[in-house]
């Protein structure tokens, strides 16, 4: 089926399984309106449930020819190409909006890690949307969309298009590449895995209220020194791992899927530092994308992950796993932090309600 139902308990785009492609963006609100921002969300929500549906937004991309048109058009004759929306509040939402009595203790912007070397300009933001699709323009289309409608309301700080996705939930198909050349998303929490996703990924009771069902997402635009990799003899690279380049095998098995052994992992390997059994049972759902943004006038690809991860808390999530990968990961000499963000992302939408209603 084409199109991914919009309504919900949870929000679709996280354990949805994972489409192709990816237009990010994070928004700031021109000013603190609390009016302003329910509007916005309302207005976002009526074109999401369109969009999503493979419709077009609005009174549609030909109608009075006196006006411009409700819908931008690019996506006319296209099918929803299992298109979804995924909202999320920052931290700085709760400041500006001064809802600071709502926000959740856990939403708070991430600590600094060792080597982060953080754009402010490609990173945080009020809000964000995640716009995942299996063809970039039904992507690129929403997100526009979405951004002409905040018009007067909120812009685009900045965002983020991902090519290729480099994480699967759906352990069955065949595992995406990063742009390293490995496997990636092997261990990651399947789609269907609903008691894992309720115990990781899903806000629970310690919540507040009205982010139930919901979850946490950090993004992290991480740089890839492709050059200086691909000059890294195949052995290295697999060490650095701990997993065989063709089969993506961890070190001590034969086939992709079989048991990390840490006992068989190299001491320090990515994938010895960022399993569970080193880290008290931690666990995140991984949803990155491979990103090429041309060069960056050195001759070098500015090329990477952009890297998306949904978790219950990021206490117990993200922030622990990175702390573990920034002291020691091997990975570190070739790659580099530059973006990042937190936000909270509400639960799913019932028909006739809006994203973030129970917050607002
Ligand atoms: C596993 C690549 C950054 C968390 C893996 C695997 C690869 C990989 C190839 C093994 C296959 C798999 O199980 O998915 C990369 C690359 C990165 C990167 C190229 C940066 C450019 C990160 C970051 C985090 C992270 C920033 C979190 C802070 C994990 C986790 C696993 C994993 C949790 C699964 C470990 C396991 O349970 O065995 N990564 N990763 N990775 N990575 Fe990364």
């Amino acid at each position: 089926p084409s199109a991914v139902p919009f309504h919900g308990p949870h929000q679709a785009g996280i354990a949805t399984p994972v489409q192709d492609r990816l237009h990010f963006a994070a928004f700031d609100l021109l000013e603190p309106s609390l009016p302003k921002a329910v509007a916005l969300l309302k207005a976002w929500t009526e074109a999401a449930v369109r969009m999503t549906a493979g419709q077009e937004v609005g009174g549609g991309a030909l109608g009075s020819p006196l006006a411009p048109p409700d819908d931008t058009g690019e996506a006319l004759g296209l099918p929803a190409s299992r298109l979804t929306l995924t909202v999320g509040f920052g931290p700085s939402f709760f400041d500006r909006l001064k809802l600071g009595d709502r926000r959740p203790g856990a939403l708070r912007r991430l600590p600094h890690f060792p080597a982060d070397k953080l754009d402010p300009a490609r990173s945080d933001g009020d809000l964000c949307v995640q716009a995942c699709a299996d063809d970039p323009q039904v992507a690129v289309h929403a997100v526009r969309n979405l951004a002409r409608l905040a018009f007067g309301t909120a812009s685009v700080r900045w965002s983020q298009l991902g090519f290729g996705k480099t994480s699967s939930t759906t352990p069955e198909a065949q595992t995406p590449r990063n742009l390293m050349g490995f496997k990636d998303g092997t261990n990651n929490i399947a789609f269907n895995d609903t008691a894992t996703l309720d115990k990781h990924v899903w806000v629970g009771d310690e919540g507040p209220q009205w982010l139930r069902g919901g979850s946490y997402l950090v993004a992290r635009r991480i740089r890839m020194h492709v050059e200086t990799w691909d000059r890294t003899s195949l052995k290295e690279q697999e060490d650095i791992f701990g997993r065989t380049k063709g089969e993506g095998a961890p070190y001590g098995g034969r086939r992709e899927h079989d048991e990390v052994d840490l006992a068989r992992q190299p001491a320090d390997s990515h994938v010895r530092l960022s399993n569970p059994g080193s880290l008290g049972g931690v666990r995140i759902l991984r949803r990155g994308y491979s990103f090429t943004d041309g060069t960056d006038g050195l001759g070098r690809l500015d090329a990477g992950l952009f890297f998306i991860a949904y978790q219950r808390n990021p206490q117990s999530g993200f922030i622990p796993i990175q702390r573990a990968l920034a002291r020691q990961d091997p990975l570190n000499e070739y790659i580099q932090h530059i973006g990042s963000g937190i936000w909270a992302c509400p639960p799913g939408v019932a028909p006739g309600q809006f994203w973030g209603q129970a917050l607002l």
